[in-house]
């Protein structure tokens, strides 16, 4: 440690090692208990708690000094270490069988009463982010943050040793193309010009393969304006590379490496290669692309089936281009009237205009509404296909394959929740590959990039680019799940300006588009680009599921909340009129004069 006039050790590292050491200690009054006179305090700094005693009869002066500090307080003492009374040791802390009675105190600091106790697991979590500097003080505050420390340097020195130069990408930009909305900063000099922060420095780290650069890393700072979720804030940060001479398996074996060392630095052994599984698989058998494997319950398709029955508005559904896919639940058979009510509800929450379900009853037979359109036999069939014994029940829904995707992804996380099937301690790491390239939007009426526009389409799919057919076109693209969350994505790049037009063209960009938008970007293929390809895997979402927290704010050390507001310093805040003026801009919002 840095030894100086205020600290000689740290509280936390002292045990019966250091009896009679004589330490100089700084840190804050955790506690204060006054027990017969005698003052107790435990000190508490980085490294954890030391108990200081103040006795009027052994250190009368420090007793004196003492009686005026109250919690939060920050204090620096002198003096020697000494053994507990034995009866007195306290186990909860390793520094639980030595302690001080200081010859000398100083108050560095004093502090008014904190408005929350800090370790009330009730207290607001607005009210612990207007305070996140007391906050921070938390124990599990400070663990996230080592922990996240940890993993970072982890992280660069395992690409460090993989001859990956950091470098920095710069945060006043152009535009990226990740899909989300661009935070802008109005130019002062420019007038009515506009910079984006980086959704992703994507651009950026390709041009600097075209630089020659070949092995890229940044622990990179992302904006992104989208709607906020426990896994999503307004900047984030990514674990950022890219490499020239690879192909997708090389990308893969880098950062499957780089993982086992970022989980083993959280203390978390995991195997390598990870189950790869392609994108339509994934769909099909979790309506996810990021599916949760702890657990079963794979969805099954009936569609073969219904489509020989009398099931009509199914039929008709599947005959529109619809989908249909179903999931069993073992021993479903005893749910409730209203336990069934009570998921076609939530299905519908999700958007499901009906849930159809058969029980298997204990005597084997279907009883179910839909056995007015299906036969004895093709219920027979369903309940093969779908593996269920007597007892079972199966639920269906048949939609437009996105929405039925999603619903029963959806349905079978609740159930696997509701049923205790997650195995905690489990760490399901897998590769999703073979995206699709494109992705049909209703809102916009066009296809959009499902990864982002500078991803490879499968050399295979090229002719179906020409042909228009995107919706069959694949791309080189692959996400790593961990235990349901997408925790990083990536791609191989297309390195030729020709292939880059043709898809800027399927994406409905003019020619003028494309170049007033990623011109610099066609123009840098043209002088000799190699091939690569690369990956970004989200940092606070890695650390957040390795501390096993829910939200990304608790490994954020000053986060946004849900409305991407900053409650600490209340950013986003207002501009002066002079401001605006400066930039060139009007505001309809009130503004400061
Ligand atoms: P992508 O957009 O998939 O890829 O982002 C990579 C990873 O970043 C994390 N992430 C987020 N984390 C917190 N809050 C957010 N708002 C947020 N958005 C994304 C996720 C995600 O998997 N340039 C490409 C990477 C590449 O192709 O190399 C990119 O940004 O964990
Ligand atoms: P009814 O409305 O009684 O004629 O029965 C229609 C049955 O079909 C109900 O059990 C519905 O749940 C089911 N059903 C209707 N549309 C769908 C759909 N898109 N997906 C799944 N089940 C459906």
């Amino acid at each position: 440690m840095i030894v100086t006039r205020m600290k000689t050790r740290n509280c936390g590292e002292l045990n019966l090692n250091n009896i009679g050491e004589e330490v100089t200690l700084s840190g804050w009054a955790s506690t204060i208990r006054d027990l017969g006179g005698i003052l107790f305090v435990e000190l508490r700094d980085r490294s954890g708690f030391f108990q200081i005693v103040a006795n009027p009869q052994i250190n009368p002066e420090v007793h004196k000094v003492l009686e005026h500090v109250r919690t939060e307080y920050v204090l620096t003492v002198k003096g020697k270490i000494s053994r507990r009374p034995e009866e007195t040791y306290n186990e909860k802390y390793p520094t639980g069988q030595v302690e001080m009675y200081p010859e000398t105190i100083e108050i560095l600091s004093e502090s008014k009463v904190l408005p929350f106790v800090l370790d009330d697991e009730n207290v607001s979590e607005d009210v612990r982010l207007k305070y996140r500097y007391l906050d921070l003080r938390r124990e599990k505050m400070l663990s996230n943050l080592v922990l996240r420390h940890k993993i970072v340097q982890a992280v660069r020195n395992n690409l460090n040793n993989k001859d990956f130069l950091e470098v920095e990408t710069p945060i006043l930009i152009k535009t990226t193309p990740e899909g989300a909305r661009d935070y802008l900063v109005p130019s002062r000099v420019q007038e009515g010009k506009f910079y984006a922060l980086p959704q992703s420095p994507q651009i950026f780290k390709q041009l600097l393969m075209v630089g020659g650069i070949e092995r890229y890393y940044q622990i990179a700072k992302c904006f992104r304006d989208e709607d906020l979720r426990a896994d999503r804030q307004p900047e984030f940060t990514q674990i950022d590379m890219e490499m020239s001479f690879v192909e997708q398996k090389d990308v893969i074996k880098v950062v499957e490496d780089l993982i086992v060392d970022a989980f083993k630095a959280a203390g978390v052994e995991v195997k390598p290669p990870f189950t790869q599984i392609t994108w339509q698989e994934a769909m099909d058998r979790f309506g996810s692309d990021k599916p949760d494997t702890r657990f079963g319950l794979e969805l099954f398709d009936i569609g073969d089936i219904i489509l020989e029955s009398e099931f009509d508005i199914v039929k008709k559904t599947l005959q529109a281009g619809g989908i249909v896919r179903g999931i069993r639940i073992e021993g479903g058979a005893k749910f409730s009237r209203k336990d069934i009510d009570d998921i076609t509800k939530l299905a519908m929450s999700f958007g499901a205009k009906a849930l159809a379900n058969i029980i298997y009853q204990e005597d084997g037979t279907p009883k179910s509404p839909v056995m007015k359109f299906v036969t004895e036999e093709q219920a027979k069939r369903i309940q093969d296909r779908a593996g269920a014994k007597a007892g079972d029940i199966i639920f269906f829904v048949a939609d437009k394959p996105k929405l039925v995707y999603d619903i029963m992804g959806r349905l079978r996380l609740h159930f696997g929740k509701m049923l205790n099937l997650i195995d905690e301690n489990k760490h399901a790491l897998l590769w999703v590959v073979d995206f699709p390239m494109f992705e049909w939007s209703d809102e916009e009426g066009r296809y959009m990039a499902m990864h982002h526009p500078f991803t490879s389409p499968c050399l295979e799919d090229l002719d179906k680019l020409d042909s228009g057919d995107l919706g069959n076109v694949k791309s080189i693209a692959y996400d790593i799940v961990y235990n349901g969350t997408e925790l990083g994505g990536g791609s191989v790049r297309i390195h030729s300006s020709e292939v880059q037009r043709k898809i800027f063209k399927a994406l409905g960009l003019t020619e003028e588009e494309a170049a007033e938008k990623f011109g610099f970007m066609v123009n840098a293929l043209q002088y000799g680009t190699p091939p690569h390809a690369g990956l970004a895997i989200g940092l606070d979402r890695l650390v957040a599921l390795l501390a096993r927290t829910e939200s990304i704010r608790d490994v954020i050390a000053f986060p946004k909340n849900s409305g991407a507001k900053d409650l600490m310093s209340d950013a986003p805040g207002e501009a002066t009129l002079q401001q605006l003026r400066e930039l060139h801009l009007k505001s309809t919002a009130r503004v400061n004069a």
